[in-house]
């Protein structure tokens, strides 16, 4: 008999729950043995219970170890501290894997792109230390340490490794920044040495920006800080056709959250016209992770499949496809 497996389904805001709805819908079609246990955190969660991450959330991440997470909607310049951040520095969730590839025959920037970012999730100005010094002035700190940066240039590497890549490219501003960004080069650096059968690059964060628009080609593994990381990886998505193509897997020692690249879209949210390859790509990931691995492999060539056909494309991608129509196709792909 097949285990079921019980995932904690946290739908968010704006399109989240469109495209969360959508995954159920693709789950059942596939026949996984999965079961959702669903809870809400951001800003219904507030409305709801007063609190932005409720304790259920955390009982049921606890509990199951592994979730699929809708955007949740973080206000600008004020208010509450992103949920999305807080879980991850909750968890440890230090490893952050955004996969770059063309899907079928999606309008892409260019083509043969296909690039896997690591990015580590737990530091740099994105540890939420900052202090308002006067009303004029304000300061934020970037914190980096020599075992956050050993452990997400070690997941790169060990990465290439396993999966016949050849190079990684390592991206820092560390002419400028000498002390931390200093100290992820000098560790990334050591940890490089360990892997000859791989090739090494040392690549400058504002120069990056300008080689992945002209050359993207030449990139395959990029490991590099949180906030590069989160800039770069919508530049990439950019490249490939948008952030509605875009996965992400947030990767602890013991828990795992999966979601979608892009945010809770306020700008189409409820009108039926997301696309939801971004997180039925993460789905796959989610898949893969707890070893449902043909699956996810069904899933891929499904998604890959629909979207060959320009007729089936979204309207980010220049289609007149819903998000419901859209998944109809995915649906019958899949039988
Ligand atoms: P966004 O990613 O929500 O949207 C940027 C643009 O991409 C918009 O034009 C949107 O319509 C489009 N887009 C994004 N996903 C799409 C999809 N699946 N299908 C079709 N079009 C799509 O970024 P924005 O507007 O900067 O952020 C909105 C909110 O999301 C903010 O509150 C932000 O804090 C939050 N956010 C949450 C994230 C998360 O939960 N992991 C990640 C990024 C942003």
């Amino acid at each position: 008999m097949t285990n079921t497996h019980t995932i904690a389904l946290i739908p968010g805001d704006g399109i989240g729950k469109e495209i969360t709805q959508v995954v159920k819908q693709v789950a059942k079609a596939l026949g996984s043995p999965i079961t959702w246990d669903e809870v809400v955190a951001g800003q219904d969660a507030i409305d709801e219970t007063g609190e932005l991450i409720p304790k259920a959330v955390y009982d049921a991440i606890d509990t199951h170890k592994v979730a699929l997470k809708g955007p949740i909607a973080t206000p600008i310049g004020e208010g509450f501290r992103s949920v999305n951040v807080s879980l991850r520095k909750h968890y440890q969730l230090h490893t952050n894997i955004r996969p770059i590839r063309v899907l079928g025959q999606i309008p892409a920037l260019h083509r043969d792109v296909d690039i896997v970012l690591f990015r580590e999730n737990t530091e740099d100005l994105y540890a939420g230390v900052e202090e308002q010094i006067s009303p004029d002035e304000a300061h934020s700190i970037k914190i980096i340490t020599r075992q956050a940066t050993e452990r997400i240039v070690t997941a790169a590497f060990e990465y290439a490794v396993a999966n016949d890549r050849k190079k990684v490219a390592i991206v820092t501003k560390a002419n400028i920044m000498k002390l931390s960004d200093g100290l992820f080069l000098k560790v990334a650096r050591e940890i490089a040495a360990k892997y000859p059968q791989i090739e090494a690059t040392e690549v400058l964060v504002d120069n990056m920006a300008m080689q992945l628009v002209m050359r993207p080609q030449q990139y395959d593994v990029v490991v590099t800080e949180n906030l590069y990381g989160d800039i770069l990886s919508d530049l990439m998505a950019g490249l490939i056709g948008g952030l509605g193509l875009v996965p992400g897997a947030n990767l602890g020692d013991d828990v795992a959250i999966f979601e979608a690249v892009h945010g809770s879209a306020p700008d189409i949210a409820g009108q039926g016209l997301a696309n939801p390859t971004a997180i039925l790509l993460a789905f796959a990931d989610l898949l893969d992770h707890i070893s449902l691995q043909a699956d996810a492999t069904r899933l891929r060539d499904a998604l890959n499949s629909v979207l060959s056909d320009a007729g089936n494309f979204t309207r980010d991608l220049g289609g007149d496809l819903t998000t419901a129509a859209f998944t109809d196709k995915v649906i019958a792909s899949l039988a």
